[in-house]
């Protein structure tokens, strides 16, 4: 059973020659099947198999000996990660939530001095594990994380006690990261040659920290297997990730350059940060890409929703939306409707956020703004899974669609080499 469905009905009027694109689909498939198109050496996204026994294993030691677990990582080595967690877990769950295990905490995906000061004071007097995810084990900003957290648990636990706090997630053998896991006896996860790192969160890369947080690893697999079997189908009219990849694809052609991802659930904030880095570092270059903006409704209703409304026709847009929240509530009655809303009384909020839905969906049509939706049934670790796999397959059919290498980085590679010189980094 497929956890999303797809809702294309508010691009109809903007898309009428849907069949030019098929054949091209058809060959892009092909490509990505046989492993013979640009960025080929990074496929190894589309077989989401994993050693779960041994992430576990791990997952369940760290559960047991932390109260704080940080994850330090930048680009695809965090972002899914926190994805999964804001998904599942509950919206406050470092705070007085106390059932899910330790508190999770993110570092060196930033280098604010102010922030990692005051996790450090944060986590002070707790007892902390650390998770250290480079692919390249040479990225700036995750390096100097690390050595403050490094240098902090082995202050507390001694050189040796560190070896059960730390866990390095990197390539298999290149890298600063493998040479210190060799060297301290660290626990190590691999990172597959073939996956890069924003196609990495079903790998340990996204598994680990969602394990710690007492997430059940095996169905967000099992989620992603079903997404395989859904969207490696060579028939586009039956595989919604071709489809959606096909329009995108369309209306890019069309001058809508810039895709706007909407959500109304905060739970989703962290998954459109992956959306957003999934499709930028994907499609971004060689002069071509869609441009992938996110907003937050109903918050960014009444402020980007004018933007939206009334702006420049160059946007077209895309609402992630939920079938079922897993808790519903329900509107009070007040015995003398002072505010006014009575009317909505047993209504639940789950109906007033979606009539918010269906009311900007239809408004930004009419505005010019051609929308389509995905619906997921819940917030369940089988249909996050799933969307992970669904959202790699699009964007990976896009960017060949598009005539680009989907799974490089040249320009991210620019930064971090520019950084080193003006760092002075030996070598450099
Ligand atoms: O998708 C990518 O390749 C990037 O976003 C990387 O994940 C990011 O730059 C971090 O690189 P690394 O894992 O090598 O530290």
């Amino acid at each position: 059973m497929s956890h999303l469905s797809l809702n294309f009905n508010n691009l109809n009027n903007f898309i009428p020659e849907k069949s030019s694109i098929l054949p091209s689909i058809q060959s892009c498939h092909e490509m990505l099947e046989r492993g013979d198109g640009p960025g080929s050496d990074f496929l190894g996204w589309m077989q989401p198999t994993v050693n779960l026994a041994e992430i576990e294993m791990v997952a369940k030691s760290l559960r047991d000996q932390c109260e704080v677990f940080i994850v330090i990582g930048i680009g695809g080595s965090y972002i899914g990660a926190q994805a999964g967690l804001t998904f599942l877990k509950s919206s406050f769950p470092n705070q007085l939530d106390k059932e899910g295990g330790p508190d999770i905490y993110f570092a060196g995906q930033n280098i604010s001095s102010d922030y990692h000061s005051d996790l450090m004071d944060l986590i002070s007097g707790h007892d902390v594990c650390v998770n250290v995810i480079s692919k390249s084990g040479t990225t700036t900003e995750p390096a100097i994380a690390f050595r403050f957290f490094k240098e902090l648990i082995e202050k507390k636990y001694g050189t040796d006690g560190a070896k059960n706090r730390i866990v390095i997630t990197t390539d298999a053998s290149k890298g600063a990261l493998n040479q210190l896991a060799a060297e301290k006896g660290y626990r190590k996860f691999v990172i597959p040659d073939d996956i890069g790192g924003r196609f990495s969160v079903l790998s340990p890369v996204g598994l680990l920290p969602m394990a710690v947080a007492g997430i059940d690893i095996g169905k967000v697999i099992a989620g992603a297997l079903k997404g395989k079997e859904l969207y490696s189908c060579p028939s586009v009219e039956e595989n919604d990730a071709y489809r959606y990849a096909g329009f995108r694809h369309l209306l890019y052609q069309k001058g809508m350059t810039t895709e706007i991802f909407a959500t109304f659930q905060p739970a989703f904030h962290h998954f459109s940060e992956w959306w957003k880095q999934l499709g930028g570092e994907s499609e971004g270059k060689d002069g071509k890409g869609i441009f992938p903006a996110t907003v937050e409704f109903a918050t960014d209703l009444h402020s980007m929703g004018q933007w939206i409304q009334e702006g420049q026709r160059t946007i077209f847009e895309t609402f992630l939306l939920i079938e079922k929240s897993n808790r519903q509530l329900k509107i009070p009655t007040s015995k003398n409707d002072a505010d006014g809303l009575n009317y909505l009384a047993g209504k639940t909020l789950d109906h007033v956020n979606n009539k918010a839905y269906e009311a900007a969906a239809l408004a930004h049509k009419e505005g010019g703004v051609p929308n389509l939706s995905i619906t997921i049934k819940d917030r369940s670790p089988e249909a996050l899974g799933q969307l992970f796999y669904f959202f790699e397959r699009a964007v990976a059919m896009t960017g060949y669609l598009n005539g680009v290498n989907p799974f490089d980085q040249p320009g991210v590679e620019f930064y971090k080499n520019n950084m080193f010189k003006l760092l002075n980094k030996p070598g450099y």
